[in-house]
């Protein structure tokens, strides 16, 4: 059964002014052909019609007539704009602004009214049909639009063909008996607001425009209309079966499987199924009378089994990200490039699965995840989210008007999309509330395509789906569900769980990945979870970097809430991605008690063969030896306890020693290159080397200074001024950090959000209350009273200098007074160094880590720059530290803990980090600020789910940590 919900073929209507009803009206449309199935390209011509259009954006829906749809009209003199383009994106403002909310309408909710001020883009094409096009009486020709924000009505050649809304989401004009040769005219009126907007309230900016491709198809007499590849597999025996239904008849050709069927028939051959891990394509041909239409087949089966959704007879994990389209200079018109790279960054970070939240992506990305591997839940373009301001009143998915439109979506979605075996998994939409359209869409959508699972999160007593779906819900609840202690209706007891969005990747984070990685592991209901989200939606802007919500000076928006991405605007992964690579490996590369490494195959269906194995032996962080290491074949789920080789020098007593295997791509793969770095792990041989204890020497009083081995203190403050020839800045405890988005939380969470709380208390404008200087007999000892203004708490801080002469060692104890109800964002010292560039440790690295998001900080010797230690936050906040860090050279300086640290350095402040909104605020200054830390406070990703877990918190408690200081110069 196919949904036919718009009348067939346009009837152009009478002339006279064009009415605007169409824009507040609930219908999704009038005039557009059924929805089919999508494809690329067959032998049938077709013209694509993106390019440079005439432009001509109006203040409201009906500020012009359609004089301009005529042949004959002038536009000569109106703008140029790309299609597929948002026309707010193009000609520097003068076309208007992109707008951010995230789930508030920005008009007046009055459903399905919209306000009068309707940004109303005007576009013209004119063009000739090529050299060769074939004779349009011989069969036909449909206009294809693959996205329009929000609504567009369309006529060609002086006639109007018909309206639409429903904006991701492709649309058809039979357009045959209208075209001519040359000269032909493709008006195309677009409103920003309509009736649509109110299904379409996704967190992201509302940019309208055609941004999708516009293009003119050829439809021979007997040509293709709509077809249904059905390609199961059977795990059993190992067979696959495939049956093309098909409008037209035809057949079907797959000459790897020697299959030349009827369509409708059903034929069965030995196949390699398609699996996200192993995307085997067969190629095949549908040849019509009129059209010969490429295939590429992937044979798979999905169901609901065993309360588990199962791919081809096994359990799958979805280790998954959630992808909104984005280009920081094109919004969500994307190229098949774009789209290619974001497929590549997922497959070569370990991704295995995407959630298209929160509409049906661009169609050529579905080509993408078929061809290279990865589970797609297709979602569909609805969401209401805005209702919830008014407790779901009014909400067109519990209104019978709307179903129709909802509807529409539905099919659009399935239609387009159902030939493509990595769609396992159909969504409704997103918090959209619930109701009777909701109900229809799910039973449309079973009934069309019962070979695919239904989603949808709003749903929580799952009467509509097949999986239990949460957003953001803490670890405890997570594994409490995987134990089946979640309580709720009966039939929703007995579904698999999914986090459709967890891990809140805003700005700096997030952090807890390893922790919900161990829960989905260790329990067969949950069946893994989409991080929220693939990408930032920074707009590139010349004066602020990247732009964000409120940057346009838009009445209502959420400010950098749309940058939440695990990938920067430009596509730079994010350190948020380097976790989420290590912590979903596909292997897992233990270290045993006794020496041995064990491997795992964390797959679910492929083997190891793709991988090599390799080992390398550290000493103090440098590699002195590698080799290969041979891993026995293991099936999915097998593992294997694989000996080490004996180490290949024998290091001195007291340095640190250790190995690093790593699982690498054997061979070159279409998504990466031979060596590629799928899997590693480390082993600890002999622990690390204590600092020195540096003490011996006296500490000499002079008149301006005391003098200690190689540094020279302030013989009033006690304050260091220089250690050797390099001379220091303001060395004393800190405990601020310029907090994160994660640390201030998002403003309804009800739970504590430890940025507002340190504000609230002073953490960020600690004073230093000099109590004593102490000079001993080899000790230098400084007291102080480290606390805010306005409240009891503070923290008492004794700093020890003591010296062997060479070097000086700085003992820090820090005793806290008064009732500490808050965690310290962080604990330590920091100091300036007036030159600084080149960074040399031994620690974690290469990229930043902190105390729940350090999966990927491998111990190692690693080099930087102080610039590229920095990780550039769209909005600035902390960032950067290295974790673990044994020791570190910078500015003629060498520094060692007892124990490790945490280390960052900068060409700014603190302060000024905070204090910055976008990336052009910060202004390097003379002097690097180094940040040497005990602790650090956990992550989290509470910008809109949980904060850290108990264990990344970093309570106030007594602590003492040193670091000895030896000038290099
Ligand atoms: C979810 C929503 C997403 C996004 C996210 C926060 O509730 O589904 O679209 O808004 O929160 O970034």
């Amino acid at each position: 059964m196919s949904l036919r919900t718009s009348p067939s073929p346009a009837s152009p209507r009478a002339g006279g002014p064009a009415s605007v009803d169409y824009v507040e009206s609930v219908s999704p449309g009038d005039g557009a052909l059924p929805p089919r199935a999508w494809y690329a390209a067959s032998n049938a011509p077709s013209l694509s019609l993106n390019g440079r259009w005439r432009l001509r954006v109006s203040a409201t829906a009906d500020a012009e007539d359609d004089a301009f749809a005529a042949q004959g009209y002038d536009a000569a003199h109106w703008p140029e704009v790309t299609v597929p383009g948002h026309w707010v994106l193009q000609g520097e403002g003068a076309f208007g602004s992109p707008v951010y909310t995230n789930h508030l309408y920005p008009f007046p909710v009055d459903p399905p009214r919209v306000p009068t001020e309707n940004p109303t883009g005007d576009h013209l094409r004119v063009f000739d049909l090529p050299e060769g096009w074939p004779d349009v009486s011989e069969g036909g020709c449909v206009l294809r639009f693959d996205g329009v924000e929000s609504c567009a009505r369309v006529w060609l050649n002086g006639e109007d063909i018909g309206e639409f809304k429903g904006s991701r989401l492709p649309h058809e004009f039979a357009v045959g008996h209208l075209l001519r040769r040359s000269g032909n005219v493709l008006a195309v009126r677009v409103h920003q607001w309509s009736a649509g907007s109110y299904l379409e309230d996704q967190d992201q900016w509302w940019l309208p425009g055609i941004f999708r491709d516009v293009t003119l198809l050829h439809r021979p007499a007997g040509s293709v209309l709509d077809f249904f590849v059905h390609a199961a597999y059977d795990h059993v025996t190992g067979e696959g079966s495939l049956r093309v239904d098909s409008d037209v008849e035809g057949r079907v050709t797959v000459p790897d499987l020697d299959i030349d069927v009827a369509t409708g028939q059903t034929v069965t051959a030995p196949v390699q199924p398609w699996t996200a891990e192993t995307p085997t394509l067969y190629d095949g041909e549908l040849v019509t009378e009129g059209e010969r239409v490429p295939l590429r087949i992937g044979f798979r089966t999905v169901e609901l089994a065993d309360g588990l959704i199962k791919v081809n007879g096994r359990p799958i994990l979805f280790k998954g990200v959630n992808r909104h389209e984005w280009h920081p200079e094109t919004g969500r018109a994307l190229d098949l490039e774009t789209m290619r790279e974001d497929v590549l960054l997922m497959k070569r970070h370990n991704v295995n699965s995407v959630r298209t939240s929160h509409y049906p992506p661009h169609p050529a990305f579905l080509d993408l995840c078929d061809e290279y591997g990865l589970w797609v839940i297709d979602e569909c373009d609805l969401e209401t989210h805005g209702f919830v301001e008014q407790d779901w009143r009014d909400n067109p998915v519990d209104d019978d008007r709307w179903t129709p439109a909802l509807l529409d979506r539905a099919a659009r979605m399935v239609e387009r999309d159902k030939n493509h075996p990595s769609v396992v998994v159909w969504s409704l939409g997103n918090e959209a509330g619930t109701g009777r359209g909701l109900t229809a869409m799910a039973q449309w959508i079973r009934a069309r395509d019962p070979a695919r699972l239904v989603h949808y999160e709003g749903d929580v007593n799952c009467r509509d789906t097949d999986v239990y779906s949460r957003m953001y819900a803490s670890h405890e609840e997570v594994e409490r569900t995987g134990q089946g202690l979640d309580g709720g209706p009966l039939g929703r007891r007995r579904l698999p769980f999914i986090l459709c969005e967890y891990a809140h990747a805003m700005g700096n984070g997030p952090g807890g990945l390893a922790d919900y990685q161990r829960i989905f592991e260790a329990h067969d209901r949950l069946q893994g979870a989409f991080v929220w989200e693939w990408i930032d939606h920074g707009i590139r802007h010349p004066q602020l970097g990247y732009a964000y919500g409120g940057d346009f000076g838009e009445e209502l928006h959420d400010g950098n809430f749309v940058c939440d991405g695990l990938v920067f605007p430009d596509r730079t992964p994010s350190p948020g991605l380097v976790e989420f690579k290590k912590v979903i490996e596909p292997v897992a590369l233990d270290a045993s008690d006794d020496g041995t490494v064990r491997v795992t195959n964390k797959q679910d269906f492929a083997g190891l063969s793709a991988l090599a194995f390799t080992w390398a032996f550290q000493v103090d962080g440098e590699t002195v030896g590698s080799g290969s290491l041979t891993v026995p074949p293991l099936a999915a789920g097998a593992s294997a306890e694989v000996p080490l080789p004996e180490p290949p020098v024998d290091a001195p007593a007291g340095v640190e020693t250790g190995w690093t295997v790593q699982a690498v791509l054997a061979e070159d793969t279409a998504w990466a290159r031979a060596g590629h770095v799928v899997a590693w792990g480390q082993l600890a041989l002999a622990s690390p080397m204590l600092a020195s204890p540096a003490q011996g020497a006296a500490p000499v009083v002079g008149e301006r200074l005391v003098t200690l081995g190689p540094a020279s203190f302030d013989v009033r403050t006690g304050e260091l001024r220089t250690l050797g020839p390099v001379a220091v800045t303001g060395l004393r405890l800190d405990v601020w950090r310029a907090t994160t988005d994660n640390d201030d939380g998002a403003p309804w969470q009800s739970d504590v959000r430890h940025g507002l709380l340190w504000r609230k208390l002073g953490l960020h404008r600690m004073r230093h209350r000099l109590d004593a200087v102490e000079v001993g007999d080899d000790a230098l000892t400084v007291r102080t009273r480290v606390a805010p203004a306005g409240w009891e708490v503070g923290l008492s801080t004794a700093y020890r200098w003591t010296s062997d002469g060479d070097r000086v060692r700085l003992t820090v104890s820090v005793t806290p007074e008064g009732d500490w109800t808050v965690p310290l964002p962080r604990l330590g010292v920091r100091f300036g160094l007036s030159e600084a560039d080149r960074v040399t440790w031994f620690g974690g690295g290469p990229g930043e880590a902190y105390p729940d998001s350090k999966a990927a900080s491998a111990l190692g010797r690693w080099q930087s720059t102080v610039d590229a230690l920095q990780t550039p936050y769209v909005r600035p906040q902390e960032n950067g530290a290295r974790a673990d860090v044994r020791w570190a050279e910078l500015g003629g300086l060498r520094i060692e803990g007892d124990p490790a640290f945490w280390f960052t350095a900068r060409r700014w402040t603190t302060e000024q980090l905070d204090a910055a909104a976008h990336r052009t605020d910060l202004v390097p200054g003379e002097t690097v600020w180094v940040n040497l830390d005990h602790g650090q406070h956990g992550l989290g990703s509470q910008s809109c789910g949980p904060g850290p877990l108990p264990p990344y918190v970093l309570t106030a408690s007594p602590a003492q940590f040193s670091f000895v200081f030896t000038p290099t110069g």
